[in-house]
């Protein structure tokens, strides 16, 4: 067995498995090139107070170029028994340079230099994902401009309610993803600070300069205090929270699409290449994708929870369970950016089917309220109305009719108030371009909107 880094005082090898169960190459050597840029800004700071050499850093500086070419490259050997990214690397960087390598490490423990990597590398995780909110935002903006006046029916409590436009739906959408978007950035500014120079838990011996390495990593501060930088991971929790409030969001909107995928209801097409069909029946063609993103947000509010789990009995200051971070962080950074993807190729594929949405829309009495409102306008008081709407549309039911195919004699013998020109808010059309004002569903309000979103992506 090879001599462990910390082997001294140790008068045994660690047993086999116990490594095995304790290692954490195997999934954090994803942190390996954010790892070289945090050892080589230690370095740098080493070298600034004149605690290591020109020369080691310089050597330091070479070795780990030819170890990020390696990695790259993939012919770079990581090994079980160097437990992790940061040992592995190190090791490796002492094979290539020898004594300098084994002077980076002054200064510094793999506590606070584990808690960089993972705000380094997820603070690179969240701005692709952020990239790919905003690539998603245009995408439903861009439906939103095609059907600003295409009617489909708005419901509550899956009844038809009140028509609305399915632009005016996608912006819906495209406002969460707004929220999202803010939380991420929100939550950037916290990941984005240094723990660098806390060392194991108390600070170090050197005089070392915190707001210089944190500077070179482009950290917006520094931490202050060394046993909470080496032991928190709340905005590993925040991550992970975020994560799963935006599966949540692209869950509803899944579960949108199945159902209008659905015969039943035939709202949407989804083009082939988003779906999959049956091994045994010929004739499907399944949801897959919103399917599978709707049951993907379960594992990421597992990831959420293991997260609070795992960090709730943890006294100060590191602790080993921290090392189970990295598997549920990463699996909400990978399961949030897959989605995204899919649903960016998809929602940009979805053809709603204008002509089933509206025949939809005009069964459930959708204009009773309309009707409420102009007899209101007529001067009747508004819970008069609604018992006179109601009353006409038991009638219509009865008839097997809807509202707006009533004869005018008999709209007028429920009042009298009402003319010819009920016929106007009894019409789909008429419904929606009444509610024209700010956040309304009229089609004039959904194309400001999607002006008002152009005008947010061109100055983004
Ligand atoms: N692999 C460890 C982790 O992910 C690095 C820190 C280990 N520190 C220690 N004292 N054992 O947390």
């Amino acid at each position: 067995a090879k001599k462990k880094a910390w082997s001294g005082r140790f008068s045994e090898p660690v047993d086999a498995f116990v490594l095995r169960y304790t290692a954490s190459v195997d999934f954090d050597k994803r942190m390996a090139l954010v790892d070289i840029e945090g050892s080589l800004a230690h370095a740098a700071m080493l070298t600034k107070i004149g605690v290591i050499s020109e020369k080691d850093l310089e050597d330091i500086r070479r070795g780990m170029t030819q170890i990020r070419e390696e990695i790259l490259a993939g012919t770079f050997e990581w090994q079980l028994e160097l437990e992790d990214v940061h040992l592995n690397i190190e090791a490796r960087l002492t094979a290539l340079i020898g004594d300098a390598g084994k002077r980076l490490h002054t200064g510094r423990s793999r506590n606070d230099q584990v808690a960089t990597d993972i705000r380094l590398y997820l603070r690179g995780e969240i701005d692709e994902i952020v990239n790919r909110i905003e690539h998603l935002q245009e995408v439903l903006v861009a439906q939103a401009g095609k059907h600003w006046n295409t009617i489909m029916p708005g419901f509550t409590h899956m009844q038809v309610a009140q028509p609305v436009t399915f632009g005016h739906h996608m912006l819906a959408y495209t406002e969460m993803l707004e929220r999202d978007r803010q939380r991420f950035l929100d939550l950037r500014r916290r990941v984005n600070t240094s723990p660098l120079g806390a060392a194991a838990l108390a600070g170090t011996t050197y005089p070392i300069d915190r707001e210089y390495s944190a500077k070179l990593l482009g950290f917006e501060a520094v931490a202050q205090n060394s046993l909470d930088a080496v032991s928190d991971r709340d905005f590993a929790i925040e991550f992970c929270s975020a994560a799963s409030i935006i599966m949540m969001h692209i869950s509803r909107l899944s579960e949108e699409l199945v159902v209008w995928m659905s015969q039943r209801f035939g709202f949407i097409k989804l083009p082939d290449r988003f779906t999959t069909g049956s091994s045994i029946m010929p004739q499907k063609k399944n949801p897959d994708v919103p399917e599978t993103a709707r049951g993907k947000s379960g594992r990421v509010y597992g990831d959420l929870i293991a997260m609070l789990t795992l960090m709730k009995g943890t006294p100060l200051a590191y602790n080993k369970d921290f090392q189970e971070d990295k598997e549920p962080v990463f699996d909400a950074i990978d399961t949030v950016k897959d989605t995204l993807r899919a649903f960016c190729d998809m929602m940009a594929g979805i053809e709603p089917q204008a002509e089933t949405m509206h025949r939809a829309a005009q069964m459930g009495f959708p204009t009773a309220t309309d009707l409420a409102d102009y007899l209101v306008r007529h001067g009747v008081p508004f819970r008069t109305a609604h018992d006179i709407v109601g009353q006409t549309v038991r009638e219509a039911s009865d008839r097997g009719c809807g509202l707006e195919e009533l004869p005018l004699e008999t709209l007028k013998s429920f009042s009298p108030v009402i003319e010819e020109d009920v016929y106007d808010v009894l019409r789909l059309e008429g419904s929606v371009q009444a509610r024209n004002h700010l956040g309304g569903t009229a089609p004039e309000q959904v194309r400001k909107q999607v002006e008002r979103w152009e005008k947010i992506f061109a100055e983004r």
